[in-house]
Parts: C-alpha cells; structure tokens; sequence
C-alpha cells in the first residue's frame, strides 16, 4: 500500500518533471525560432570542430560575407576573411577584434589568378591546407559604362572567379573524419525556370552530363545577346528586370550548375575524403546589394553557417538551399513572390 503510494507519488513527479521540460524545451525552441528571425544563427550540431579547422570566407569585409565570418569565429573555427581590398578588409578585422573575434585576414581578388594562387600558398605554408571554404564574393551590379563589359565583369566575378579560386584550393583540402565543406554563396535568382531555351534548360538540369563546357556555352552565348541586343538566353518577367538583372541571373545559374558538376566529380571520395559541395540563397538580406531591403544579415548568413557546421552524418551533396532546405534547382516559388523592381539601384 505504502509502496503503491510512493510509486503513484514518484511517477506524478516523474510526469511533472517530463511536463516542465517538454514546456521548456518548446519555450527553447520557441526563443531560438526568434533569434532567428532577429538574425543569430543558431548551430545545434555536435562540435565535430575545433581551433585547428580552418575556414576562407571571401568577400569577407562586409555584409553576408562579414557575418559569416563573425559567425564562424564566434563557434571556434579559425576563419580567414579575405577581401578585395587591403584595408576594408583590415577595417572589417578591427570591428571583430573590437568584439573579441579573433580573425585572419589575406588579400584576395577572385578575379586575378595571380592573387588566387597567393592565397593558396600562403594557406598552404601557414595552416597545411583548409577544410571549408565559403564563396561568398560577387557583385550584383558592376559600375562599368559599357552594357557588354559591365555583364563580363559580372561573369567574370561570379564565375569564372569563384571557379578558378575553388580549383585551385580543392587540392588543399585536408582529409578529415567529418569531410571538409564547400558552400556557394548564389541566389534563387538562378533557379532554371529563368532559363528561355529549352534545350539549355534540359542540358543544366541533366547532372550526370552536364560539365564545364555546356555551362560556359550558355555564359559565351548570353555575352553575345548582350553584345548584340539581343535575348536567347533568359526568360524574366520583364524587359525593365532583364535589363537589370540579366547579368546577374546568367552568373547565377551557372554557379549553381557548377556547383553541381564539381560535387557530382568529388562524390565518389573515400571515406575520410570526402568534400561536401551545396549552394544556397541568403534571402532578401539588409545589405548594399538588395537596396537594404529584407531580413537581417545573420539570416542571410544562417544557412551557409548551418550547412558547413552540420555533421557529417547529415551532409549532403550537390544541392540549393533556400532557408536550410533542400529546394531543387529548377522552380524557386519564393523567386516570384520577391518585388525585385524596389531593388534595382537607382541610376
Ligand atoms: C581563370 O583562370 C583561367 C586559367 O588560369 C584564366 O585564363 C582566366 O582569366 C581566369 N578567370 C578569371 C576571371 O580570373
Ligand atoms: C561553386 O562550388 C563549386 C564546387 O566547390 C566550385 O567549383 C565553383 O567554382 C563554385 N562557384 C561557382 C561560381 O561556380
Ligand atoms: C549588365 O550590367 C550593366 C552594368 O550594371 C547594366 O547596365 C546592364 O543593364 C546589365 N545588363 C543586364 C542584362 O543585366
């Protein structure tokens, strides 16, 4: 009888103790749900991490690049933020010192091969190699006059940049239990349904064929509209959109296609090896880019963090997220519902 009491009183324990948890757990969950929305990135992985990994963000003074950085330092990895310019880099340096980060800072422009391959040996010498790199730099709008080189600058940048840069660290890439990470920073704005031409549209979304060659056709074919006034390339909204935004969408799209050709070459590494290569889109996000319009820059940068920290047991490969999802490569409905009218800079 005693017993039975004891019991009954333990379990209503028991029960209230579980009961309060699970309340607390949900005000957890809750309390983290609006952290995000106010922009801290909120990482539950187990710490596979530690000092010793190291990390290049690039286009790291400012922005999504520069929370990025902020981010992963605040976790424990060694960054290395690089930018184009010295001493924007250096200021960007400062402001997290100032906040107690500490940070590396190389020079980098993804556009000169001379300045890549710097950066890979210094990387080489000083850390023996990296294990994640996030290509964040590229530019929305290039400032030149000339509508043909303004869309080459763009390209250039975006892509052949980025490209050259990540060839040319993929062999430093330190063998790892928990794989090393490649995250590309691209946009939604290169999801394929902007993609006019059947043919072209079908070849990018063909993964086991597509390489280096179908992707640079389609970027020499649009830099020939451009040069001729005409559009073979793109399907968008609009000709005001196109005008503004075409360069932009071209780069994108073939980030993304790129980013799954070189995950697709790298998926058969042994364990041990293995290389994990995703884009993503930041969403609108409060920076120069997007007129300061959209959400905060810690939820521009929430997904890129979440996906180079998540253990390797999660990790996939080859893929485009959007809001740390896995949202395909070929319609991107939140794309439509953006009024990218009001983030068109002003002449
Ligand atoms: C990329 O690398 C190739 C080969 O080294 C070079 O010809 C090209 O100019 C580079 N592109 C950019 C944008 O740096
Ligand atoms: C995207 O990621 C792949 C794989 O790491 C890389 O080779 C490529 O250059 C990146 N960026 C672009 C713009 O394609
Ligand atoms: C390409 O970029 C230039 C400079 O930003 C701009 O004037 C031009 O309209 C752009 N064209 C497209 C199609 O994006």
């Amino acid at each position: 009888m005693f017993l039975k009491v004891d019991v009954r009183r333990h379990l209503c324990v028991c029960v209230c103790v579980c009961v309060c948890v699970c309340v607390c757990e949900r005000e957890r969950v809750r309390e983290r749900e609006r952290k995000d929305m106010t922009g801290t990135t909120t990482v539950e992985s187990p710490r596979w991490w530690s000092r010793d990994t190291i990390a290049v963000v690039t286009g790291g003074n400012k922005g999504i690049g520069l929370e990025i950085v902020r981010q992963l330092a605040k976790q424990g990895v060694t960054t290395i933020l690089t930018a184009r310019d010295e001493s924007r880099g250096q200021q960007a340096l400062s402001a997290l010192k100032a906040d107690g980060l500490d940070v590396i800072f190389h020079q980098l422009d993804v556009t000169d091969s001379k300045s890549i391959r710097e950066l890979a040996t210094w990387v080489k010498a000083r850390f023996g190699g990296l294990d994640i790199l996030v290509n964040n730099a590229g530019i929305g709008w290039s400032s030149l006059p000339d509508k043909v080189l303004a869309a080459k600058e763009v390209l250039d940048t975006n892509y052949y940049g980025v490209k050259n840069l990540t060839h040319t660290l993929l062999p430093l890439f330190r063998p790892s239990a928990a794989g090393s990470r490649v995250v590309n920073v691209s946009s939604m704005a290169g999801q394929l349904a902007v993609v006019g031409n059947n043919k072209w549209k079908q070849q990018l979304n063909d993964e086991d064929n597509l390489n280096e060659e179908v992707i640079e056709s389609i970027i020499q074919a649009y830099l020939k509209d451009r040069a001729e006034g005409l559009n073979t390339v793109l399907m968008m909204p609009s000709q005001e959109l196109l005008e503004a935004y075409g360069n932009y969408t071209v780069s994108k799209v073939a980030c993304n296609a790129h980013t799954r050709v070189v995950a697709r070459d790298l998926v058969n590494r042994k364990e041990g090896e293995k290389i994990f290569v995703n884009c993503m889109c930041p969403g609108v996000t409060n920076t120069a880019m997007s007129q300061n319009k959209g959400h905060s820059v810690g939820g521009g940068a929430d997904t890129a963090v979440w996906l180079v920290l998540l253990p390797a047991s999660e990790c996939v490969t080859g893929k485009f997220f959007l809001k740390r999802t896995d949202r395909g490569f070929v319609y991107i409905e939140e794309a439509f519902a953006i009024d990218a009218q009001s983030m068109i800079p002003e002449k």
